[in-house]
């Protein structure tokens, strides 16, 4: 028998030395045990960092989508998969069984298929959290199609760029979108966005809010009526191990998103084991959340992690604050929700309501709470761990990242002890090491370093989209035969890890990555702005926000900066979207420079700060008088 599912500390130790001494042995046994193949693998692990290259379950053949479904059927049918919770209380709940799933997948798949989507052509799901969004995904994955999610709230820039990097021929969209009290016009975004993407044949759109949009003859199609005529039946395509399932784009530090490719075979055997150990799943629980599909938690830890479990998943369509802040807690009484997963922003946002509201609804029902995207700071985490788990659900701060698929460092409730703001321990199967600035691997306890992880784990991404060579450059060129993560961690006493933050220009703005480079080409598009240079700051609900120094091409021109601020953060909503837009301005004479002419971000970063004492020897620049007027005019 396989350890599928760990249930105390001992055991824990036991089934991770187990997968370090024998890898192969060990995923192939969870694999064999768990899952359906149309074909076994003829090799578990092939792999060279060098490449970089990784192979898990190589030869085997399956479907994504039988696992999550197929195969529950026999004993899940009328069992509840799906339970969708809309932006509004006052309309009506649904709850999707296994068997209207299937069903409901079939149709979606043969409508991809009557417009001509083939196994391996990629196709953008750019569609609010409504089932349509879970179904198009399964419905991409069932037919061998790669599906491209883009969260429903980046603008027309953002989307044409992630249409066209991948060649996608077909877009699902709705009409619109419910954001709180606000409707958002999707479909105009795509119009919008499609002026620019010659590559898309159709594009299916799902009615959501109604709205009297345009659509455009031979080009695009309501969903509903095609769904209607489609049929409930249908195979699922059969896929080698190692076929992409998705694209997913991430922010980095320089240049366009990188789309990072997830393959069938290891992404699916490593999100489920997580999934049952890291929220500790029983066979009647229910699983919520409250991310969106658009990012890779929803992707693996709303969708593929626990549909592979037969779990029941909750999707959420709104926001935390509508109709008012009560709204998750009363989410949770409702479907007494037993695990509930969310992120440190939304935990921050929702504590400084106070208690009133939490105390309105019975909580009763949770078992584990989970926080992600973030490192969650100490007053959050006792917030969450008194109001919400009222101290008896552990917390499972779960460190992982888009390109890693699944969580990686991560508690184990009721296994792990926990401790605030640690992550704690590697999962089953993870090998991290933490580096110093020479390359050197710091052995033993108490030391801050690179967080690297040193063998491959069956869900990371396998490459870039078309860039193979950033892959690699990105990932694997810091250190040796190392995965590099970008982020810093501490290793304490014990050997729990805390992670400290990002070491790049990539800046968490409420659980969102954001690189600087793509911010900072929006802003000197503006036709007044000569140069600028974003920072992260300490911000009480967003954990990091944005802090934006812009020089003016002709600083004595007598410009408004109230008016310019808000030109060039709509020019950023416009580029990339309203999550990256600035929350202070300060427009500078100058920017500090070295002397082969780079921004010196570090002393910016120290300004936003308020570390000033702390600049370090500023002698050496090229422009070192910039740096106090900086500090006078500071926001
Ligand atoms: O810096 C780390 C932070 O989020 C980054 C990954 O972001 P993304 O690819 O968008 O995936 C987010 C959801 C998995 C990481 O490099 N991060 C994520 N989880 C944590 C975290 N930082 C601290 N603690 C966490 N639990």
């Amino acid at each position: 028998m396989s350890n599928y599912h760990i249930k105390h500390l001992e055991e824990y130790y036991q089934v991770y030395r187990k997968s370090i001494r024998e890898p192969e042995s060990f995923w192939e046994e969870i694999a064999e045990e768990h899952f359906l193949w149309r074909k076994k693998w003829d090799k578990v692990l092939d792999w060279d960092f060098s490449k970089p290259e990784v192979k898990w379950f190589e030869g085997a053949k399956l479907n994504i989508t039988e696992n999550c479904i197929d195969r529950h059927l026999a004993t899940r049918g009328d069992k509840t998969a799906i339970i969708f919770e809309p932006n509004n209380p006052d309309d009506e709940a649904e709850h999707i069984s296994y068997r209207q799933l299937y069903e409901r997948v079939n149709q979606f798949a043969n409508v991809l298929k009557s417009k001509g989507v083939k196994k391996g052509d990629r196709v953008c799901i750019y569609v609010p959290m409504i089932p349509e969004l879970a179904i198009a995904t399964l419905a991409c994955a069932r037919i061998g199609a790669i599906h491209s999610v883009v969260f429903a709230g980046f603008s027309s820039k953002a989307l044409s760029t992630r249409i066209n990097d991948c060649d996608c021929k077909m877009v699902i969209t709705a009409d619109g979108s419910y954001r709180g009290a606000k409707t958002i016009d999707l479909k105009g975004i795509v119009d919008e966005a499609l002026e620019s993407c010659s590559g898309v044949e159709n594009v299916l759109v799902a009615k959501r809010i109604n709205s009297g949009i345009s659509m455009k003859e031979g080009r695009d199609f309501w969903l509903q009526p095609l769904l209607d005529s489609a049929s409930k039946e249908g195979n699922a395509e059969v896929m080698d191990a190692e076929d992409p399932l998705f694209i997913l784009y991430t922010s980095g530090s320089t240049g366009k998103p990188k789309g990072m490719v997830h393959s069938s075979a290891g992404y699916m055997v490593y999100t489920a084991y997580t999934f049952k150990n890291v929220f500790q799943y029983k066979e009647n629980d229910v699983y919520w959340c409250t991310a969106d599909v658009g990012w890779i938690t929803g992707h693996s830890y709303i969708i593929y992690g626990p549909l592979a479990n037969g779990a029941t998943t909750v999707m959420f369509e709104g926001v935390p604050s509508y109709p008012d802040f009560g709204r998750f807690w009363e989410i949770v009484e409702k479907y007494k929700v037993n695990q509930f997963y969310t992120a440190p922003t939304a935990i921050r946002a929702l504590a400084k309501q106070g208690t009133k509201l939490v105390e309105k609804y019975d909580l009763s029902s949770l078992k584990v709470l989970g926080s992600v995207g973030e490192p969650i700071n100490e007053e959050a985490w006792h917030w969450y761990n008194d109001n919400i788990g009222k101290k008896k659900s552990p917390i499972v701060d779960t460190w992982w990242q888009t390109e890693t698929g699944g969580i990686m460092i991560t508690p184990i409730p009721y296994v792990t002890p926990t401790k605030p703001t640690y992550a704690t321990l590697p999962f089953i199967g993870i090998q991290p090491a933490l580096m110093g600035e020479n390359g050197n691997e710091l052995k033993g306890n108490q030391v801050d370093g690179r967080l690297c992880i040193k063998f491959p784990w069956p869900s990371m991404a396998r490459t870039i989209w078309g860039n193979h060579q950033r892959y690699k450059e990105t990932y694997f060129s810091a250190f040796d035969n190392m995965y590099f993560t970008g982020d810093g961690a501490f290793r304490d006493e014990v050997g729990y890890y805390r992670i400290t933050g990002r070491v790049d220009d990539v800046i968490i703005v409420s659980g969102h990555n954001l690189g600087t480079a793509p911010i900072e080409d929006a802003i000197n598009e503006h036709p007044a702005v000569a140069e600028s240079a974003i920072v992260g700051f300490p911000h009480d609900i967003k954990g990091s926000a944005l802090y934006g120094y812009v020089t003016l091409k002709d600083a004595g021109e007598s410009r408004n900066h109230e008016n310019l601020s808000k030109e060039i953060n709509q020019l950023i909503a416009d580029r990339i979207g309203p999550i990256a837009k600035l929350d202070k301005i300060q427009f500078t004479e100058g920017l500090p420079k070295t002397r082969s002419g780079k921004i010196m971000r570090r002393i910016l970063r120290k300004i936003a700060h308020n570390e000033m004492d702390n600049l370090g020897d500023i002698s050496t620049l090229l422009n070192p008088e910039v740096v106090q007027s900086i500090i006078d005019n500071k926001l």
